[in-house]
């Protein structure tokens, strides 16, 4: 199957001009001006750009979390991050407490297999890790999953202690793996919710008031300086708020492997959704919690200056009708997360490039490109070159949508951009050759999505 893309404004991290792109089978074969490959298909992009297809870095999909599992799973999120222009996306497995991790590995492997429509990897979760476990770190890493996760939130549930961190870390310094983490202090925040609960204060926003951003500052802090001492890049998953974006501004002020992503929905929402009506506010309980309005200018200032390197969505879907109706009566029961796997690219066009705070190349690189370096994807994805995976995606500059759940192709019940015109939804996109999404419809067939066997980060 050959496709040839004409006229298109090409944009990568670093470049921008138009040309023609020919697609062969997977990869691109050929990029340049007036070309005539007699193609099975030919798809117009004068006036639109092209960009190398998103990825996304931080996904849930079928995740077993907070008494229940989320509503998106392998094909419907897939599908919903393709119509979104992200084309691979890194989920996260989660070890069995006291089982090895390929076990796990093994079950998420089941889980994507046969129905993904994008490709995809795996980060492994780490839930305890004896010393006699420590190398099976090696194993993942040569079986292509080379990051690891922990949580330094959600004591009782999949909370870590230092001490497994430091030593994670330190195996990490030793094998190339890289370290992402869930930087929140879950100690103090559970006394806070403890607290709430008992003065009857039960409501979704007290979700927010119980997570200040000095819990989140602090273990930002707490865990630079393990990665310091290990001698390990960290990277920081859903950094929310100005007071952690400090910490990590500071770190790599002082040359320290310090990275971090924020996500659309600290970008583009902010903690007066906690004051709806009744229970709505549930729709908005994820971790780290909306912030005031005020961190979205820093966060994306953080983002044009570099401070933050990565936007990613923290896709965690749960319906509201019958899953975060679990915490009606107790907010610290509504299962935490969010959908936005669809909405990524929409949000940093429209609020980012649309109102000048970051340039088109800019967001390619937030985008698809870094992640593409940090995860060991680079440069068979993140950028448009011969020879790269032909993931490409389409974009008409100028055309609006209205974010609806009624069009939307995420399996959940509400969308947190409901009713906001945003431009950026991708026309036509690309997954490694293949048609997967043709006038904002999915086009493809689910089951078309690869492993991607990731090597170390760059
Ligand atoms: O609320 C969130 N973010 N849920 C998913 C789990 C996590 O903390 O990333
Ligand atoms: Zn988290
Ligand atoms: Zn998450």
């Amino acid at each position: 199957m050959s496709i040839l893309i004409k006229n298109g404004r090409i944009i990568t991290a670093v470049d921008d001009y138009v040309a023609d792109i020919l697609v062969d089978g997977n990869v691109i074969r050929t990029i340049g001006t007036d070309l005539t490959a007699d193609a099975d298909t030919t798809i117009d992009a004068s006036g639109k750009y092209v960009i190398p297809g998103g990825i996304d870095p931080h996904t849930h999909l079928d995740f077993p979390f907070g008494g229940t599992i989320s509503s998106d799973d392998f094909r419907t999120g897939t599908i919903a991050a393709a119509a979104g222009g992200t084309t691979s996306i890194v989920d996260f497995a989660v070890q069995q407490r006291g089982h090895a991790l390929s076990e796990s590995l093994d079950i998420w492997h089941a889980k994507a297999e046969g129905k993904a429509a994008i490709d995809y990897g795996f980060h492994m979760i780490i839930l305890d890790l004896p010393d006699s476990r420590i190398p099976e770190m090696d194993e993942m890493v040569r079986q292509g999953v080379t990051s690891f996760k922990m949580f330094m939130a959600y004591p009782g549930a999949v909370m870590v202690d230092d001490t497994t961190i430091f030593k994670a870390l330190t195996r990490a310094s030793d094998n190339g793996a890289f370290v992402c983490l869930h930087a929140e202090h879950g100690l103090m925040i559970d006394v806070l919710v403890k607290q709430a609960l008992a003065e009857g204060k039960t409501a979704p926003k007290y979700h927010a008031i119980t997570r200040p951003p000095e819990a989140e500052a602090e273990a930002t802090h707490r865990a630079i300086s393990m990665a310091e001492v290990a001698g390990a890049p960290v990277y920081f998953v859903h950094l929310s708020c100005s007071e952690a974006l400090q910490e990590v501004q500071a770190a790599r002020a002082s040359q320290k492997y310090v990275y971090a992503e924020t996500c659309p929905h600290y970008l583009a929402l902010d903690d007066s959704r906690y004051d709806q009506e009744g229970f709505e506010g549930a729709k908005y309980v994820l971790t780290p919690p909306l912030r005031e309005q005020w961190h979205q200018d820093e966060l994306w200032k953080g983002l044009r200056a570099d401070d933050l390197q990565v936007v990613s969505t923290d896709h965690c879907a749960f319906r509201f009708a019958d899953q975060k109706s679990a915490g009606r009566n107790d907010f610290s029961k509504i299962p935490n997360g969010g959908p936005g796997i669809e909405h990524r690219l929409a949000v940093l066009y429209t609020l980012g490039v649309c109102t000048g705070r970051i340039s088109m190349n800019r967001l390619v690189e937030i985008f698809s490109t870094t992640a593409a370096k940090l995860f060991g994807l680079f440069p068979r994805k993140g950028t448009i070159a011969v020879g790269s995976d032909a993931d490409l995606v389409v974009i008409d500059p100028d055309k609006e949508t209205t974010i609806s759940v009624k069009t939307h192709h995420m399996n959940i019940d509400y969308n947190m951009y409901e009713g906001m015109k945003m431009k950026g939804m991708p026309d036509v996109v690309l997954s490694h050759g293949n048609l997967v999404i043709q006038d904002g419809q999915y086009v493809g067939s689910p089951g078309q999505g690869r492993f991607l066997k990731r090597g170390t980060h760059k």
